[in-house]
């Protein structure tokens, strides 16, 4: 078996090409002919399926070690199917540091069409405990969390829903199958915003579910081609083409964000870095434990507002942009966009306040990004 940097490029579970074409072609066709009355073509119509959307899925399926990987237009249409799956009444136990797309659609489109939820700090087993119900279906992690860097221990929590009969569903978007793999430790489902470090280009969106059980894997894939919001073939070529190369750019993301957060620590304008590679944050023996890499994502709080606003008017290198995982370095501030639908009181409980920054390294020279955030953060 090879390993999953291998994998990236030579996936073993899809099928040869037309021509021996190295890259899969794009398919683009909406419907396919089939032979006669009793002859149909392996493919019928593109919302149900498509030779390049199969072959994309088969390559994330098998680097997650899933049965079955359903692409989607993005990771929000991938979660919004998966909701799907959940009879009204159901009960579901979520971090409550999540992305802020995630909390709305639980929010604002699950909760009123039946669901219930629990939000919980996830980084702690015994909230978990504390919340599971006889009925409760599912619990919603991300791990490390957006934009906190908090840690979940995939293997314990997925004990404690199976001990009732729920689904662990793991978002892995942050550090994406080279670092870790949830499936392995335990959980049922992986959700991927595919737009993120499996695309790694900042040009597309898409997203994934990766399942490990062949009847869920059904029951998705209804959802899905009844939903419709399949990845369309051009955009598959996209994720393919990003994720042949996803090792080499996850090895010097996670390298540069390493440096990078080592040295904002020292900084006197930063008063805290959030990293999950740092030995004295609370979640590293898990990390160590069930990652292979601390990824490339980090955030911190400065000083004051003003230093905050600063730094994303004046670098010159990392972009003020939302999204994550590409090659090129954001910021983000989460306050004002990816988290600007979460209740102030609750975001500032969290310390999503505005003083806080998410930082997306990208793979650009290490010394020139610190360089250029020197410059910003001394920049008066
Ligand atoms: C962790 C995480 N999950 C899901 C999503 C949603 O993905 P998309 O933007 O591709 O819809 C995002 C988007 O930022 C994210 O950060």
């Amino acid at each position: 078996m090879f390993e999953k940097d291998t994998i990236c490029v030579h996936p073993t579970r899809c099928k040869k090409t037309a021509y021996g074409a190295v890259a899969t072609p794009i398919f683009q066709s909406a419907t396919f002919a089939h032979e006669g009355l009793d002859k149909d073509s392996e493919f019928s119509y593109s919302r149900l399926q498509n030779p390049t959307r199969a072959a994309l899925e088969a390559r994330v399926a098998e680097l997650e070690d899933g049965v079955d990987a359903i692409a989607f237009s993005s990771g929000m249409a991938a979660e919004t199917t998966l909701m799907n799956l959940f009879e009204s009444q159901g009960h579901i136990i979520a971090g409550d540091d999540l992305y802020g797309g995630t909390l709305r659609l639980f929010r604002h489109i699950s909760t009123p069409a039946g669901l219930r939820f629990d939000f919980t700090d996830m980084s702690s087993p015994e909230n978990i405990r504390q919340k599971l119900r006889p009925d409760t279906k599912a619990v919603y992690v991300e791990t490390p969390s957006n934009p906190t860097m908090q840690v979940t221990d995939i293997a314990a929590v997925a004990d404690i829903v199976h001990s009732v009969g729920g689904l662990l569903i793991v978002d892995n978007t942050f550090l994406s199958p080279l670092f870790q793999r949830p499936l392995e430790l335990g959980a049922d489902i992986v959700v991927h915003s595919g737009t993120k470090y499996l695309g790694g280009h900042n040009d597309t969106l898409a997203g994934f579910l990766v399942v490990k059980d062949q009847e869920i894997a059904e029951k998705l894939r209804f959802h899905a081609k009844t939903v419709g919001a399949g990845l369309a073939p051009f955009d598959c070529f996209l994720l393919e083409r990003g994720i042949k190369t996803l090792a080499v750019r996850l090895e010097k993301q996670a390298a540069n964000a390493e440096k990078i957060a080592h040295w904002l620590r020292r900084r006197p304008e930063v008063r805290k870095v959030y990293y999950i590679g740092f030995q004295d944050h609370p979640g590293y023996e898990i990390t160590k434990r069930q990652c292979s890499g601390f990824g490339g994502m980090l955030s911190m709080e400065v000083d004051s507002p003003e230093t905050a606003r600063r730094v994303l008017k004046e670098v010159k290198l990392f972009q003020y942009a939302e999204s994550l995982g590409g090659v090129d370095s954001l910021i983000t501030y989460p306050m004002c966009q990816t988290h600007a639908d979460v209740p102030e009181d609750e975001r500032n409980r969290r310390g999503i306040n505005d003083r806080f920054l998410r930082i997306s390294v990208g793979i650009e020279n290490a010394d020139d990004l610190i360089e250029d955030l020197r410059q910003a953060l001394e920049n008066k």
